[in-house]
């Protein structure tokens, strides 16, 4: 608990530094006062960290995790056959050769907790658990069988003392037993102990840490005046931030985070699972590998566009090790089943091109061929996984969305074309959203017809059918080789601090850093023109992950609200290389050296004032050979 998430300092520190800027007589003073000491203090927030200040076992997911979790076909109706039988489906299809390799059990394998704060594992569900420890059954057969099959193995756990099922499905048979404290299973109070049996001992490779414990076991609820759980006043009441207490859950994730780190496996996977709640997606990066955006999945079209609309514009917050998951695939389900392939593929593009965690959740023993292929799609993976991890940016027309993605590879794109509506559509995209050079030839290739289609020029328009996504793999001239625009580089982008205190957070699925957009969805805009770049909210810090690859930064920072100034700062390996004071609504310039640095770092500073602070933009900005 003893960490503060930076968002939270920041504005303790906001507010000192408007108070001595008043001191110091106004405006001037403050903007001055900033200049003149070339660095500001080691303890503010937006100091330049000269780091990529992301969760430290960001190693463990390099690519978004892909698998297989048993909740979605059976819930708590699950057992040891269940899932050695899909686990070995993984493996027939050939799914796992294709990536598919984690196998996470899910909610409903604990017991109870003995007096010695030990976990007793469910073996009627588990047989293979009955050997080993007597008192407590050991998961350590089950996990050399997964591993034996060149699988990875996940296990569940909460961060509050109950877990969901307990709450969400109160006549399971598979709910734990005992007294009110030995049906405590979730992990709180027994962090370190329960972190130690599942890594060090057991060996699992992954875990899905749920939050019902903290938010369902109010005094008032069922389970509590049922005598059955003892009362927990909630850190997270769901859909109110305002009434939530986003540090305490924070703070939760990162002790388990260090528990983790501490256990001795270093390719664990800490999958956070708060349904978007608390601020989660805004703190997910520093405090596990990948996070949940939304409320869980159901298996209609609706449910899926709302996990998608909770996501799809948080690309600022994912890359190589951290990851927004909007939750486990509803593909052989509902509106995704075997009698709505386009529903389905519209669902797999969706995720690949967000490079969500692919997790299958139907039944792998009984599936139907056609549903096993398109999961299978080799080429759809491998714009999930491409290795420079970048979200798809979304452009939004009407029922229309269409959504860009840099793959690795000098011209390599992806770009998915949605029509979320009941009617015929024409989606179209363009050589400048997609950062290929005007007039030039690009060949196209349809992900799920496996066809090379005719070599387009400046724009690719389609016509889809109701539901239809089509999903290209393009390969073109990139606009500019020797500049890494920003907009094009989400996954070399990590907001260390957000310039919002929880007091001025936006809405659970908007954003208060963005690319190609303001934070209130807004393009942005000079002189009637809409410019590139990223947007978000002064009082922010940007770490760029430059690696030594470029010398410049140029960049046309831009303050478009509110009635103060904005001073951009950006830091090269945490040297001062440029200091530009903006007037609202105008734009400055900014063509700094940066010398091969590692990390370069964009500081927006304005004199706080009530409410939010203003928006700005690093608009036009690149990282230049
Ligand atoms: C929910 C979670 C689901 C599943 C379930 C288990 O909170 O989002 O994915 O794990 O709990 O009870």
């Amino acid at each position: 608990m003893s960490e503060l998430p930076n968002h939270r300092k920041m504005r303790f520190k906001a507010k000192r530094l408007g108070r001595t800027a008043c001191a110091a007589a106004g405006l001037a003073a403050f903007l001055s006062a900033s200049v003149a000491s070339a660095l500001p203090a080691e303890s503010d927030p937006l100091a330049p960290s000269g780091q990529f200040t992301i969760y430290r076992g960001a190693d463990a997911a390099l690519t978004p995790p892909m698998g297989w979790n048993p909740w979605n076909a059976f819930r708590t109706e699950v057992d040891e056959a269940k899932i050695r039988g899909s686990a070995q489906a993984l493996v027939s299809t050939g799914l796992a050769a294709n990536g598919y390799r984690y196998v996470n059990i899910d909610d409903g394998w604990a017991l109870r907790r003995l007096a010695d704060g030990r976990l007793k594992i469910r073996t009627s569900m588990f047989p293979s658990a009955e050997s080993g420890d007597k008192e407590t059954g050991s998961f350590i057969p089950f996990v050399d069988y997964l591993h034996g099959l060149g699988l990875k193995a996940g296990l569940y756990t909460d961060i509050g003392a109950n877990t969901c099922a307990q709450r969400w499905d109160p006549d399971s048979e598979n709910l734990p037993e005992g007294t009110v404290a030995e049906r405590q299973v979730g992990s709180m109070d027994h962090v370190e102990q329960d972190m130690k049996t599942i890594f060090g001992k057991w060996k699992f490779d992954y875990i899905k840490i749920d939050a019902c414990g903290v938010a369902d076991y109010g005094a008032d609820s069922d389970p509590v005046t049922s005598g059955k759980y003892a009362a927990y006043a909630p850190d997270i009441v769901r859909e109110d931030i305002a009434a939530s207490k986003p540090n305490a859950v924070e703070a939760r994730y990162a002790a388990l985070g260090n528990a983790i780190l501490a256990s001795g496996n270093p390719e664990a996977v800490l999958s956070i699972c708060a349904w978007g709640e608390a601020l989660s997606p805004l703190w997910g990066h520093m405090r596990g590998n990948l996070w949940r955006t939304s409320p869980d999945i159901e298996f209609t079209w609706k449910s899926m566009w709302r996990n998608v609309d909770m996501t799809i514009d948080a690309p600022l917050y994912a890359g190589p090790g951290r990851w927004n998951d909007p939750d486990m695939l509803a593909v052989g389900h509902g509106d995704f089943d075997e009698n709505h392939i386009t529903e389905a593929r519209s669902h797999l593009s969706l995720w690949a091109i967000m490079a969500a965690p692919l997790l299958l959740g139907f039944d792998l023993r009984n599936a139907p061929q056609s549903i096993i292929d398109l999961v299978g799609n080799r080429e759809m993976i491998a714009i999930d996984q491409d290795p420079l991890g970048n979200q798809g940016v979304a452009y939004r027309n009407g029922d229309v969305m269409t959504v860009v993605r840099v793959l690795a590879g000098e011209g390599q794109r992806a770009v998915a074309l949605v029509n979320r509506s009941e009617t015929p559509q024409s989606a179209s995209v363009s050589w400048d959203q997609l950062g290929l050079a005007t007039g030039s030839e690009a060949t196209v290739r349809d992900v799920w017809e496996h066809r090379t289609l005719s070599p387009a020029r400046d724009s690719i328009t389609v016509e889809l059918a109701p539901h239809q996504t089509m999903l290209f793999r393009i390969a073109g001239k990139a606009a500019n080789p020797d500049a890494l625009a920003l907009d094009q580089m989400p996954a070399r982008i990590n907001v260390a601090v957000d310039g919002l205190g929880v007091a001025q957070a936006l809405p659970v699925g908007q954003f208060p850093a963005r690319v190609n957009a303001l934070p209130d969805g807004k393009p942005i805009v000079a002189d009637g023109k809409t410019l590139h770049g990223i947007g978000g909210f002064a009082n922010s810090r940007f770490e760029l992950r430059a690696q030594g690859e470029f010398n410049r930064f140029q960049a046309t920072p831009m303050v478009a609200s509110g009635k103060v100034p904005v001073r951009f700062r950006v830091f090269a390996d945490r040297q001062p290389v440029a200091d530009v004071v903006v007037a609202p609504g105008k734009r400055g310039k900014i063509d700094a050296q940066i010398s091969g640095a590692n990390i370069v770092e964009l500081v927006a500073l304005a004199q706080p004032g009530k409410g939010r602070p203003p928006m700005i933009a690093w608009a036009s900005s690149s990282l230049n050979k």
